[in-house]
Formats: C-alpha cells, sequence, structure tokens
C-alpha cells in the first residue's frame, strides 16, 4: 500500500505513520521540513502545499493507493489537492475537525455525524468548505473521499491544552501547588484523545472501502467534567489540583486574544460519538488514558524546553488574587 501523508511530521500525523509503518505501508510524506525529520524508513518530499502550481506538478506522474491530508484549510487548497490528486489515487483521507459542527449540544448530548455542520469559527468553516470539494471530487469519481473530524487530541511534540489555553500556564502552577481557573463550576464535558489513538483510525481507514464516502468523528469515547480533566492532569504531575471557578465572559475578559480557546470552544460542551468509526474501522481502539498520556506529554514538553513557567505570569495571578479576595474558594478536583 503507497501512501502519501501530506504533512506527516506533526501532532497527529506522527501518530499516522507509526500506525501506518506498522500495517507495512510504503509512506511518502510531503512538507516544508521544518521539524524533525520522518523515521528512517519513510520518504520525505519537500515543498509548501500553498505552492498550488508546484504542489499539482510534484505529483503528476505519481499515483498513490491513499493520500491522507493534514494540511488543508480552505477550499482554495481543497480544490488544488483534487487537481493533484484526482484520478491518481484510490481513496483521499481530509483531516477535518469536530468545530465543523459548531457550539450546540443534541438533546442526547454526544455529538454524531448526522448532526447539522453551523461552525462558528473561521476555523471551522474553511474545514466546512474542505469537506465540500472533496465530497463534490467524491460524487464525481475523481477518488472515494473519506472524511475523519478529530476533536481535542494531544501528545508528545505538543502541549496539553487546559480550558483556558493552548499553552496554559496552569500545569506549571499546579506543579507549584498554586491555584488555577476553570470556567463555570467545572463541569462542562470534554474528550481528549491521545495521537497515537486518534493516528489508528486515519492509519487503518486507508484502502478500507467501508470509508469510502463516509465521515468519521475521531474521538476516544471517554467523556469528563473539567474536573475529572484538570485531577487527571494532576495526578501526572503527582498533585491535586486546586480549581478556582469564575464564569467563562469573566477570564475571557482580561485577554480575548490570550483565552481565545475558551472563548471559542472550551466553554462549551466537547462531546462527541466515535460509534460509527469503531463500527467500520475496527482497529480504531483507544488504549492511552489522559493520566498517562498527559505524562507523556509533561515529560516531552520539559525535555523539549517547551514547558511553560508560570512565575511571572501577572495577569493570571492576578486573576485569581481577584477571584480569592471576591470569596471564591478553591475547589480540589
Ligand atoms: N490537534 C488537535 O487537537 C486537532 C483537532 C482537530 C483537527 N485537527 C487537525 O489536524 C491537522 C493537523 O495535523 P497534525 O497534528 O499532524 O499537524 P501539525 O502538528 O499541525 O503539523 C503540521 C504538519 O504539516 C506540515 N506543514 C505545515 N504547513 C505546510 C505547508 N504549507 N506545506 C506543506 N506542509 C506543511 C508540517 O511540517 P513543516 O512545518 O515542516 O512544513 C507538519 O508536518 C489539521 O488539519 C487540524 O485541523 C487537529
Amino acid at each position: 500500500m503507497r501512501v502519501l501523508v501530506i504533512g506527516g511530521t506533526g501532532l497527529i500525523s506522527t501518530g499516522i505513520v507509526k500506525h501506518l509503518l506498522a500495517r507495512g505501508a510504503d509512506v511518502t510524506v510531503f512538507n516544508r521540513g521544518q521539524r524533525a525529520p520522518p523515521p528512517p524508513n519513510v520518504k520525505l518530499s519537500k515543498g509548501d502545499r500553498g505552492n498550488f502550481a508546484e504542489f499539482e506538478k510534484r505529483f503528476e506522474s505519481e499515483r498513490f493507493d491513499a493520500v491522507i491530508d493534514m494540511v488543508c484549510f480552505n477550499a482554495e487548497q481543497a480544490e488544488s489537492a483534487v487537481r493533484a490528486f484526482g484520478g491518481r489515487c484510490e481513496q483521499f483521507i481530509f483531516c477535518s475537525t469536530v468545530c465543523t459542527y459548531g457550539v450546540k449540544s443534541p438533546p442526547q448530548v454526544l455529538v454524531d455525524e448526522t448532526f447539522p455542520q453551523e461552525p462558528i469559527s473561521g476555523y471551522g468553516k474553511g474545514k466546512v468548505a474542505c469537506e465540500q470539494v472533496f465530497r463534490r471530487a467524491h460524487d464525481a469519481k475523481r477518488f472515494n473521499a473519506t472524511i475523519i473530524r478529530p476533536s481535542s487530541t494531544y501528545g508528545p511534540g505538543n502541549s496539553l491544552i487546559d480550558q483556558l489555553e493552548f499553552s496554559p500556564a496552569a500545569w506549571d502552577r499546579i506543579e507549584r501547588g498554586l491555584p488555577v481557573l476553570c470556567a463555570g463550576d467545572g463541569l462542562g464535558l470534554w474528550q481528549s484523545t491521545h495521537r497515537d489513538d486518534c493516528g489508528k483510525l486515519f492509519a487503518y481507514a486507508a484502502l478500507n472501502p467501508r470509508t469510502y464516502g463516509q465521515d468519521y468523528n475521531a474521538t476516544r469515547e471517554e467523556v469528563f467534567t473539567w474536573r475529572e480533566y484538570y485531577r487527571q492532569a494532576a495526578a501526572a504531575l503527582g498533585r491535586k489540583a486546586r480549581l478556582v471557578f469564575m464564569p467563562a465572559a469573566w477570564i475571557v475578559k482580561h485577554d480575548p486574544k490570550r483565552f481565545g480557546l475558551l472563548h471559542e470552544i472550551t466553554q462549551y460542551h466537547g462531546a462527541y460519538d466515535s460509534g460509527k468509526a469503531r463500527r467500520d474501522v475496527p482497529e480504531f481502539r483507544c488504549e492511552i488514558g489522559l493520566e498517562r498520556g498527559a505524562g507523556e506529554t509533561f515529560a516531552d514538553m520539559k525535555q523539549r524546553n517547551a514547558w511553560r513557567d508560570s512565575t511571572g505570569d501577572t495577569l493570571y495571578q492576578a486573576m485569581v488574587d481577584k477571584a480569592l479576595q471576591a470569596g471564591v474558594e478553591p475547589v480540589e478536583a
């Protein structure tokens, strides 16, 4: 099986490549070569997919069984991918996102693939536009398209989000025994998937005919509250998390840019049903729990000097002080 991964050296890509190699696939990755190189048995094709003419020419005389696109965010890029790979691959797997659904929850709480797509962010809207381009290419028989929508995915090579930030001050504060902020009452629902578990779905969807023309949520089954999320992440540091609950809008207004994650995504429930993916791709079994995965991720962040030191974060400390002065009692997660 010849597979091309556009991207290939990023977070989820690393999990995908690992499982493709375990399947014995012949793997090529296409990227700008700005990160650590792929494993030695993976071919690297260097280039920028934003340079459409060059990108499309690069693969003119190549044929792949499956192409997995991890770096496509708008319709123009998607159309370029269709020109590059239409008629030149059996299957095209597009990495979308659960942000395409927006922020509403159905009566049964878990969002499945039948839920309407009403994204609120530019990111989600761009991914919906890409999905539409790939569906049209599928209908026109240019290739068999498969759409995969991860939710929050983490692992070594990246940071672990908290409820407030992509690169949180909270983990260092917890390690120092300091209280951390959490929105609402910490009872919002969330899911978190390790990149190696998420990568399995892409790798085993490849050339699986049941996945042709289908879309899949790609999440670990476990749904937890933010209280539990902080409890498990803190346990990975050998600590207990002390949570100071404040309204999301109060936190965001202190620095809307910094707390954009909370504003746009994590103040809402993020709970998705991935039963369809587990039905069609039986190899997609998530095995890495948050405490273990957070432990690996924290160790990697420290080793890469990517651990965010919270000393000197006067804004965060001032916010905690203000909440405590207003009489809010920290609650142990
Ligand atoms: N992590 C999550 O929580 C999450 C959730 C939902 C969806 N997603 C989706 O996951 C995808 C990201 O996948 P990932 O985690 O493997 O990637 P990533 O960690 O974002 O890394 C990006 C990869 O793409 C390459 N790349 C970036 N810009 C490029 C360009 N212009 N031309 C060619 N290659 C380029 C990078 O290598 P170079 O820098 O060397 O080019 C790298 O290999 C995105 O589509 C995102 O929407 C992620």
